[in-house]
C-alpha cells in the first residue's frame, strides 16, 4: 500500500522533470547560457559527463543535471539566476574532496559549478594579506605563498580545495598557531542565491560573513577570499613516535596523551596527533605520535617531555626539519604538486570533538581501546584513526569565541577522525566497515554521561550522522537556520548537510 502512495508523486515529479528537462529546456537554456558567456557546460550524455562527475569518494555515485566551469563571477550569477527560473538546484565544487561529495550536490539532479578556472592567487606583499581564488588546491597555494615567504593555515593534502575548507573550517598543523583557514579570512567574493554578485567581511555583510565561516556552502559560491597570510618560519620540524600496545596500554598512552594536552604549557608552534592504527596481533593497537614543531628543533625535546615521560621507549623515532615549504612537502607526502589527476578512495569517515570541559575518562579511553584491539584487528577494512590536539594552552583555535564565525566548536580538545576504506579502495564499501566504526565511537559515547556535549567536525562530513545539526554547529545553529531564510529562503543551496530552510 505505502508503495503505491509513494510511486504516484514521484511518478508525476519524473514526468514534470522529464518534461522540464526536454520540453522547457533546461539544457536548450544552459547551452545558451554557454554560448552567451562561452562557459563550457557538460550534459549526461556528453562523452566527458562520467569523468568530470567522478567524486573523490567512489562510494557515491550522483548524476548531477550539468556540470559548468564558468571562469567569472558573472557567469556564475547568470547560471544560479536560470537554475531559479527553472527551479533547479545548484552547487559549488572546489577542490571536489568532500567526504560525502557534497560538491556534485550530495545526490542527483543538481547543476554543480566547478570552479576549477578560479585559481589565481596574488599575495600582497606590504599588506600580508593575499586573494586566493576558490577553485585553488592547497598544494598550489603552499607553493604561491611560501615564493613570498609566507603562509596560511590549512590541511596536508595537495589536492584538497581552498573552497570547502575556507568555508568550512581547515585544520593543519600551524592551526593551534594561526588558526583554522576561516579565520585567516578577512571577506569572501560570493555570488548569491538570487544571483547577486557581492562581498561578505566584518563591515560588508557582516551576518553573511559570519556565515559564510563554517557553513558556506549553503549561503552561496564563493569565487575568491582575501586572507591575511603568516610568516612562513625559517625552520620547522615533523617528527613522529612509534609504539606497540595491548589495549590496556594504547588506553594509557591515550590517556596520558590527552593530560599532556590538558595540563602541559604548551606553545602555538607545537602540533600533535595520535595516530592509531592496526596491532601486529589480535589484542594490540599501534599508536603513534605525529607532528609539527615551528620553531628550533633544539626546544622540541623538551616540549615533548611530559609525555614521552609516561611513554616506554619507542620502536621508531623520525625527526624531519627543514624550512616551511620542506615540512609541508613532507606533510603532503613528498610533492605538492597538483598536475596529474587526483586519485580516489572508498571510504567512510566520522569524527568526534572532544570537550575541554569534560575529557574522556579512562573507562571510555579503554573501551575504545578494547573495540581498535579486536574488531579493528579482524575487520576487513583498512583503516587509520588520529586524535588531533586543537586544544590545550596558547591554541589560535579556542582563541577566537565561539559567536565569532559559525564553526560550531571553541573549546574542543580533540577532534578524533576514524577513517576506513573498503578493501584495494575500489568499491563496493563493506557493511561491516560502518559497523566498526558505528561500534568504535559509540564505545566512547556510550562510556561518557548522556548530555557529554561532545561535537562533530563538519569538514570530516558524515552522511549518517542523524544530529549533525546540533553536532556540527550546536548553539550556533539557530542563527544559520535564521540567516538562511535570509539569503537562501528556497534553499538553492540544498545538500544532505546543507542548513535548513
Ligand atoms: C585526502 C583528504 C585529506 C584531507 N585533509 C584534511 C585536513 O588535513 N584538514 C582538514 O581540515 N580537512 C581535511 N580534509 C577534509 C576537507 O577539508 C574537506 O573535504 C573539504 O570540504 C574539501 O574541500 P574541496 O573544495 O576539496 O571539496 P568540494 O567537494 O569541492 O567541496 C566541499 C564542500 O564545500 C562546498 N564548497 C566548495 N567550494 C565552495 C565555494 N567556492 N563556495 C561555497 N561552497 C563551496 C561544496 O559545495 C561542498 O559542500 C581532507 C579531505 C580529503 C579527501
Ligand atoms: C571560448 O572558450 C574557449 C576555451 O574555453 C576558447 O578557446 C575560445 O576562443 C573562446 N571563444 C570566445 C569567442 O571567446
Ligand atoms: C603486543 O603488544 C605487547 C605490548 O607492547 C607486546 O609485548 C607483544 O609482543 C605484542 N604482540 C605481538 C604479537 O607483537
Ligand atoms: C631529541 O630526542 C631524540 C630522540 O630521543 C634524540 O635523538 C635527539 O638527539 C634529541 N635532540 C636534542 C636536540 O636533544
Ligand atoms: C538578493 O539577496 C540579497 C540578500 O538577501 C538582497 O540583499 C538583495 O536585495 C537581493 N537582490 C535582488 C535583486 O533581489
Amino acid at each position: 500500500m505505502l508503495k503505491v502512495v509513494f510511486k504516484i508523486p514521484l511518478l508525476v515529479l519524473l514526468v514534470l522533470l522529464v518534461l522540464l528537462v526536454e520540453g522547457q529546456g533546461l539544457d536548450g537554456q544552459l547551452s545558451g547560457i554557454g554560448k552567451q558567456f562561452n562557459v563550457s557546460i557538460i550534459l549526461p550524455g556528453s562523452p566527458q559527463y562520467a569523468a568530470v562527475t567522478q567524486p573523490f569518494n567512489l562510494r557515491f555515485n550522483f548524476n548531477p543535471a550539468a556540470v559548468a566551469f564558468p571562469t567569472h563571477a558573472q557567469e556564475i550569477s547568470a547560471i544560479v539566476k536560470l537554475a531559479n527560473r527553472v527551479n533547479y538546484q545548484v552547487v559549488a565544487r572546489s577542490g571536489g574532496h568532500s567526504y560525502v561529495a557534497n560538491g556534485l550536490g550530495g545526490k542527483n539532479g543538481v547543476i554543480v559549478v566547478d570552479l576549477r578556472s578560479f585559481q589565481k592567487v596574488e599575495v600582497d606583499d606590504r599588506a600580508g594579506t593575499a586573494v586566493i581564488e576558490m577553485g585553488t588546491r592547497l598544494g598550489d597555494i603552499v607553493t604561491s605563498l611560501a615564493a613570498h615567504g609566507r603562509a596560511l593555515p590549512h590541511g596536508t593534502c595537495a589536492y584538497v580545495g581552498i573552497g570547502g575548507h575556507a568555508t568550512y573550517g581547515g585544520y593543519g598543523f600551524t592551526s593551534r598557531l594561526w588558526g583554522l583557514t576561516i579565520d585567516a579570512v578577512l571577506s569572501f567574493d560570493v555570488v548569491l542565491a538570487n544571483g547577486t554578485v557581492t562581498t561578505a567581511s566584518s563591515k560588508v555583510n557582516p551576518d553573511l560573513f559570519w556565515a559564510m565561516r563554517g557553513a558556506g556552502g549553503s549561503f552561496g559560491i564563493a569565487t575568491a577570499i582575501t586572507v591575511k597570510t603568516f610568516l612562513a618560519p625559517p625552520t620547522a620540524t615533523i617528527f613522529s613516535y612509534n609504539w606497540q600496545f595491548t589495549a590496556a596500554g594504547a588506553a594509557d598512552a591515550l590517556g596520558a596523551f590527552q593530560t599532556f594536552g590538558l595540563t602541559a604549557n604548551l606553545p602555538g608552534e607545537i602540533a600533535a596527533e595520535i595516530v592509531i592504527t592496526r596491532g601486529n596481533a589480535q589484542g594490540n593497537v599501534t599508536i603513534g605520535l605525529a607532528g609539527g614543531w615551528y620553531r628550533p628543533v633544539s626546544q622540541l625535546n623538551v616540549t615533548l617531555k611530559p609525555f614521552l615521560d609516561r611513554m616506554p621507549p619507542p620502536r621508531t623515532i623520525t625527526f624531519d626539519t627543514g624550512d616551511y615549504l620542506h615540512s609541508a612537502i613532507n606533510l603532503a607526502g613528498g610533492s605538492l604538486d597538483t598536475s596529474a589527476p587526483p586519485g580516489t578512495d572508498t571510504f567512510y569517515a566520522k569524527s568526534l570533538m572532544t570537550p575541554q570541559s569534560v575529557p574522556m575518562t579512562q573507562k571510555a579511553l579503554l573501551s575504545l581501546m578494547n573495540v581498535i584491539a579486536n574488531e579493528g584487528f579482524t575487520t576487513p577494512v583498512g583503516w587509520f584513526f588520529q586524535v588531533e590536539l586543537f586544544g590545550g594552552k596558547n591554541s589560535a583555535i579556542n582563541a577566537v569565541k565561539r559567536e565569532e564565525t559559525s564553526f560550531g566548536h571553541r573549546d574542543t580538545l580533540f577532534t578524533i577522525q576514524f577513517y576506513a576504506s573498503a578493501p584495494g579502495n575500489r568499491p563496493p564499501y563493506p557493511r561491516s566497515g560502518f559497523t566498526f566504526l558505528d561500534n568504535v565511537v559509540n564505545s566512547v559515547v556510550n562510556a561518557m554521561p548522556t548530555d557529554w556535549p561532545y561535537g562533530t567536525y563538519v569538514n570530516y562530513v558524515d552522511d549518517r550522522l542523524d544530529d549533525w545539526q546540533k553536532r556540527y554547529y550546536g548553539s550556533n545553529y539557530a542563527r544559520l537556520r535564521r540567516l538562511k531564510g535570509t539569503y537562501d529562503p528556497r534553499g538553492l543551496f540544498s545538500f544532505p548537510t546543507s542548513i535548513q530552510v
